[in-house]
C-alpha cells in the first residue's frame, strides 16, 4: 500500500497534525479505509494479507502508527491518539475475526455441496500393521499341526497350583518346583486360592482331558510367566505350544514321527533331529529334542571359522521338552491308563523363532521396535 494512501507511514508533524480534532479525523480515515477493504469481495482470498497489514508485528499499521504517532506526539496529544488507536484497533481485530468465520463457513458450505472436491488428489494412505512375528511363528507351527489332524484348544493363564503343578504329578515340594514356580496372586482375605500365573502350557493338557474323551489331538498355544532373569535366552514372560495326543495305541514311533515331520516341515528337509533322554514328572519316558544346529550345518564350527557360538560348537540346538504321558497323570483324569497312551511336548516358540529367523537376543520380542517388527512383514 502506497504512502499516499497510508497515512500511518508519515509521522504527525510530517502530516501536518497539531490538533485533538485532527487526530481524530486521521483515525477517522484509517478507519475508512479498514472498513473498504474488508468489504471488498477479494478479502475472501486476501483475508490473510489484510491482517498482515493492519496487525502485523513488524511492520503492520497499528506497529506503524504506534512508532510514527504515539511515540513522537507531544504530551497535549498522545493521550487522544493512544485512546484512538485502542479504539481502532478493537474494531479491526473484531471484524476480521467476523469475517474470518464468514468465510470459514462459507468454505464448509461450498465444500459439502462438493464444489472445490478434486477426485484425481491422491488418497489419505494409512499404515497397515502386520502380525507380530511371534504370532507368526505360532500361525506357522499351527498349520503344520492342523494338516495332521490337531486342532487348537486354549486355557487360562492364570492357573490353580492343582492344575499347574499337582495333576501333572509334581507335589508340593517336589524339587522340579523350585526351577518353575512363579509368580503368585496377591488375593483379598478370603479369596479362594492360591492363584498363579502358568509356568508352562501343561495344565491345558489336564483341563483339556477332564472335558474330553480320546482320541485327543490339539495343540494349546499361549503365554506363560516364569521367576527367571532376562538375558538373550531368557524372558519372564514367553511362548509355548503344547501338544497332546492319546488315543488306545499310540506309541512312541507315532510320537517321534509327528515331532520328526513338524520339524522337518517347520526348518526344511535338511535339519536332523535327535532326542535325548530327560525328566518330566508328566512324561515316561521324557526327552529333549534336538535339532541340528542351522547357523553352523550340524557341523559346530562358525563359517567364519572358530566355535559356532549358537550350539556352542556341540551343532544340536535344544527344542523343546516332550514324552510319552506318564501313567500316573491319567489317574488325576479319570482315564484308564491300561487302556490309552499318549505323548505330549511343551515347544518354547521365541526360541524356536530365535533359530529359525536368526535373530540372537529373545528381548527384541518385547521391545516393540519398529526397526525390527517391519523386517517381518
Ligand atoms: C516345560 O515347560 C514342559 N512343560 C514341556 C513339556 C511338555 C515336557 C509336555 C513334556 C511334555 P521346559 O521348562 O523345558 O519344559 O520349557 C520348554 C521350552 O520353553 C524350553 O525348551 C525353552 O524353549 C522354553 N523356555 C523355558 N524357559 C524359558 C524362558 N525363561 N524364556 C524363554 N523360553 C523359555
Amino acid at each position: 500500500m502506497s504512502s499516499v494512501n497510508n497515512p500511518a507511514e508519515k509521522t504527525l508533524t510530517e502530516l501536518g497534525v497539531t490538533s485533538a480534532e485532527q487526530v481524530l479525523s486521521r483515525f477517522a480515515e484509517l478507519r475508512q479505509l479498514f472498513d473498504t477493504e474488508i468489504s471488498d469481495p477479494t478479502i475472501k482470498i486476501l483475508w490473510k494479507e489484510r491482517r498482515d497489514e493492519w496487525m502485523g508485528r513488524k511492520s503492520g499499521k497499528f506497529t506503524q502508527i504506534s512508532e510514527n504517532w504515539l511515540k513522537p506526539s507531544t504530551p497535549e496529544l498522545k493521550k487522544t491518539v493512544g485512546a484512538e488507536l485502542n479504539k481502532l484497533k478493537s474494531h479491526v481485530v473484531a471484524r476480521l475475526e467476523e469475517k474470518r468465520v464468514e468465510i470459514e463457513q462459507g468454505e464448509g458450505e461450498s465444500s459439502s455441496a462438493g464444489d472445490g472436491l478434486d477426485l484425481s488428489l491422491p488418497g489419505v494412505v494409512r499404515p497397515i500393521g502386520t502380525h507380530h512375528l511371534i504370532r507368526q511363528v505360532f500361525q506357522e507351527i499351527e498349520d503344520i499341526f492342523f494338516s495332521i489332524g490337531f486342532s487348537v484348544v486354549e486355557g487360562p493363564e492364570i492357573e490353580t497350583p492343582y492344575y499347574n503343578f499337582e495333576a501333572l504329578n509334581i507335589p508340593e515340594h517336589h524339587p522340579v518346583r523350585d526351577d518353575m514356580d512363579t509368580f503368585y496372586l496377591d488375593l483379598p482375605k478370603g479369596a479362594p486360592g492360591p492363584l498363579l500365573l502358568r509356568t508352562h502350557t501343561s495344565p491345558v493338557q489336564i483341563r483339556t482331558m477332564e472335558k474330553r474323551q480320546p482320541p485327543i489331538r490339539v495343540i494349546v498355544p499361549g503365554k506363560v510367566y516364569r521367576r527367571d532373569n532376562p538375558d538373550a535366552t531368557h524372558s519372564f514372560m514367553f511362548h509355548q505350544i503344547e501338544g497332546l495326543a492319546v488315543d488306545s495305541d499310540i506309541t512312541f514311533c507315532d510320537f517321534t514321527g509327528t515331532i520328526d515331520y513338524f520339524v522337518k516341515q517347520f526348518f526344511g528337509e535338511s535339519v536332523k533331529t535327535r532326542f535325548r533322554p530327560s525328566y518330566f514328572p508328566f512324561t515316561e519316558p521324557s526327552v529333549e529334542f534336538d535339532a541340528s544346529c542351522i547357523f553352523c550345518a550340524g557341523t559346530g564350527t562358525a563359517k567364519t571359522g572358530g566355535v559356532c557360538g549358537k550350539c556352542k560348537g556341540s551343532g544340536w540346538i535344544e527344542l523343546f521338552g516332550a514324552g510319552m504321558v506318564d501313567p500316573a497323570v491319567y489317574g488325576f483324569v479319570n482315564y484308564d491308563p491300561k487302556k490309552v497312551t499318549g505323548f505330549a511336548f511343551g515347544i518354547g516358540i521365541d526360541r524356536l523363532a530365535m533359530l529359525k529367523y536368526g535373530i540372537d537376543d529373545i528381548q527384541v520380542f518385547f521391545q516393540n521396535d519398529v526397526r525390527f517388527l517391519r523386517q517381518f512383514p
